[in-house]
């Protein structure tokens, strides 16, 4: 029930947008890199900042060094190469940054942020404050275009977006909240780039990246997590 019945097609490769991501940071890095490495320019960053009041940067400091991918206010970019964080639960946000740093969540855009000694906890701490404090304005995702082979995996467009619909009831809406805006056991999933959604579904069904019970996604087929997609855009009108 709620599946797509067709396993032609698989999930974008597993670095896809990480390697966007890299081709995208020329202007970032181009600093950097003439300074000579990446490292490098998040210790003048901090350094600087510190500067200020002789203590710990900011969490609005910090995030000046996550601007460039992640936009002023959150609000990603890209279509979803970088995803939208503004707003997201401060723990939510805690949790990813120490997955990232420990590298049992690979971003490989983001590890030479975790390569500088003093990317600790505490700067964790305070720059996913400031992430979680930020409003991003929604992104217009609607209406959201299915991928054509999700679609031929169904009779109908119709049994598409009832598939998707019930799946997420069935299946998400119990930790990621009735109208995927998030609840205590998941976090929330409206606005958010589709892309992206669909990029971390895939992971998880690789198991590169740990999901609270990876079964409720590991067993969704493309097509069905397509569906589940178009459902959150739905929900994100
Ligand atoms: C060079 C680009 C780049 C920079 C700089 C960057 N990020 Fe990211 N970030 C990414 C990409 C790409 C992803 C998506 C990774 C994936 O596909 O799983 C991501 C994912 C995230 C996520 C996970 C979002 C979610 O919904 O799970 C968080 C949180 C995050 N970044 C926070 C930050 C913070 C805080 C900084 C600054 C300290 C930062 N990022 C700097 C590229 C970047
Ligand atoms: C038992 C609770 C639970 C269920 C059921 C569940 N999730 Fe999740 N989901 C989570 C938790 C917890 C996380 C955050 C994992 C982490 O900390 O990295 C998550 C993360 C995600 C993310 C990544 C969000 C981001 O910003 O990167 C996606 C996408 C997602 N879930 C989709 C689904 C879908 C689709 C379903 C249903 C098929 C589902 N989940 C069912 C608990 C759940």
């Amino acid at each position: 029930m709620g599946r797509g019945r067709d396993h032609r097609y698989r999930f974008p490769a597993p670095n896809a947008p990480a390697l966007l991501a890299s081709r995208a940071m020329g202007p970032l890095l181009l600093g950097p890199v003439l300074l000579g490495t990446v490292p490098l320019s998040l210790s003048l960053l901090l350094p600087a900042a510190q500067a200020q009041d002789g203590s710990t940067p900011s969490g609005a400091d910090i995030y000046a060094y996550c601007v460039d991918c992640h936009g002023k206010r959150g609000e990603g970019g890209k279509d979803g190469t970088y995803p939208r964080i503004g707003g997201l639960p401060r723990d939510y946000l805690d949790r990813q940054l120490h997955a990232f740093k420990s590298q049992t969540r690979i971003n490989k855009p983001m590890v030479p942020i975790f390569k500088h000694y003093r990317f600790d906890a505490e700067i964790i701490d305070r720059v996913a404050g400031h992430v979680a404090g930020l409003s991003p304005p929604a992104p217009n995702l609607w209406p959201y275009a299915p991928n054509p082979d999700a679609l031929a995996a169904y009779p109908d467009r119709a049994a598409y977006v009832a598939a998707g619909e019930q799946t997420y009831a069935g299946s998400c809406a119990r930790c990621h909240g009735e109208d995927g805006g998030g609840t205590e056991a998941g976090p929330p999933l409206v606005a958010q780039y589709p892309a992206y959604l669909i990029k971390q579904i895939g992971d998880f069904a690789r198991s590169g990246r740990t999901h609270a019970q990876s079964e409720r996604c590991a067993d969704l087929t493309p097509a069905a997590a397509d569906a589940v997609v178009n459902h959150l855009v739905e929900l994100s009108k």
